[in-house]
């Protein structure tokens, strides 16, 4: 496929650390499949990340280099996709500021986000004016790229909608700038932590790319299993099961089955279960932690390959303002 055939995809990851495997088959897997078929660009978006975080800003550039060298080691490629940090390329503030001229208050008021994370997050307060743009800013971060596509799971549904229709109501103003963005919805196996409820940094039960084998190792042969499953003569149930989950993400569909029958009629262990996931994980990521070696030896060439992304990105992001300017009768 040529370059001028290739659909445009944004995503973007909020830089809160390292990343851990829901992050991994929720995101990056399928952002490292995109890379062959469309054109990619993929953002860090730092201010995103100080939207909920803004008294807590002293990991964020530590955070952003470890978002940046997982997606290397994993395997996006600077050669193929435009890897950048949202908040080096002021572009999106531009656009974001000229949507906020046109989206009615409404519109972000009754994004359930909103007020849901307000409600989790009672330790700081959410009720700003850049915690409500939240969806705006990412709505500029789609649009100054004129992306297509944009690959997102469930949780970002009503996100996308609203961009849709903040993109439909910039059109009808001002003409056809924008073509209306597409949500690429990645069905994403949902992933339980170690202690059996959702895999999250927050929940401290994650268990991450960057971890070592034995760590993985570790945290897997301690993991919770169906409660069924007291001695090894207990049938259980994989479906009730916390590691299935990962089998669910890991494991090819003809091995995870022969697994699940040995574990609904007392054939195998879970210890025997387990090994089968965490040797899988190993094999997958030693490229990666090989990679991630080489790239924490030469921090700077990290840097240096955002920078270039940076670039790339500002060279899009400043054409597409021009039209926008212009449409606007700026
Ligand atoms: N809000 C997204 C999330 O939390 C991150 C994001 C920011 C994003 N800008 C974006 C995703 C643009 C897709 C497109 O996952
Ligand atoms: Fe879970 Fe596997 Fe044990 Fe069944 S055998 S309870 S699926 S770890």
């Amino acid at each position: 496929m040529s370059t001028s055939e290739k659909k445009t995809v944004l995503s973007g990851m909020r830089p809160t650390g390292p990343l851990h495997l829901g992050n991994y088959v929720g995101a990056l897997r399928n952002w490292i499949r995109l890379q062959d078929t469309h054109r990619c660009f993929y953002s860090i978006v730092t201010w995103h990340a100080l939207s909920s975080e803004y008294t807590n800003t002293k990991s964020l550039r530590n955070y952003t280099f470890e978002v940046a060298v997982d997606w290397i080691a994993a395997g996006l490629d600077p050669e193929k996709s435009v890897l950048f940090v949202q908040s080096e390329v002021k572009e999106h503030a531009e656009l974001h500021l000229l949507l906020s001229m046109i989206v009615p208050l409404p519109w972000l008021e009754r994004v359930p986000t909103f007020k849901e994370q307000q409600e989790q997050l009672r330790d700081r307060d959410l009720n700003t004016y850049g915690f409500l743009g939240y969806p705006l800013l990412q709505t500029a971060d789609i649009l100054v790229y004129k992306a297509q596509v944009v690959p997102v799971g469930e949780d970002q549904a009503f996100h996308l909608e609203l961009a849709r229709e903040i993109t439909r109501r910039f059109n009808r103003f001002y003409g056809e700038v924008f073509p209306e963005p597409q949500m690429l919805l990645t069905e994403i196996p949902k992933l339980s932590g170690t202690d059996g409820r959702k895999m999250s940094k927050s929940y401290d039960n994650a268990i991450y790319m960057k971890d070592t084998p034995d760590i993985i190792r570790n945290k897997i042969a301690t993991m919770v299993t169906d409660t069924r499953r007291k001695r090894r003569s207990d049938p259980g149930v994989p479906e009730d099961c916390p590691v299935f989950t990962l089998h669910k993400a890991f494991i090819l569909p003809e091995k995870r089955e022969e697994l699940a029958r040995g574990c609904r009629t007392a054939g195998i262990g879970c210890l025997e279960c387990k090994t089968t996931v965490i040797d899988a994980l190993t094999e997958l990521f030693a490229a990666y932690r090989d990679k991630r070696r080489d790239l924490e030896a030469h921090p700077q060439t990290v840097w240096d390959i955002l920078e270039e992304g940076n670039s790339r990105a500002r060279d899009v992001a400043r054409r597409t303002m021009e039209d926008v300017r212009s449409a606007m009768g700026l």
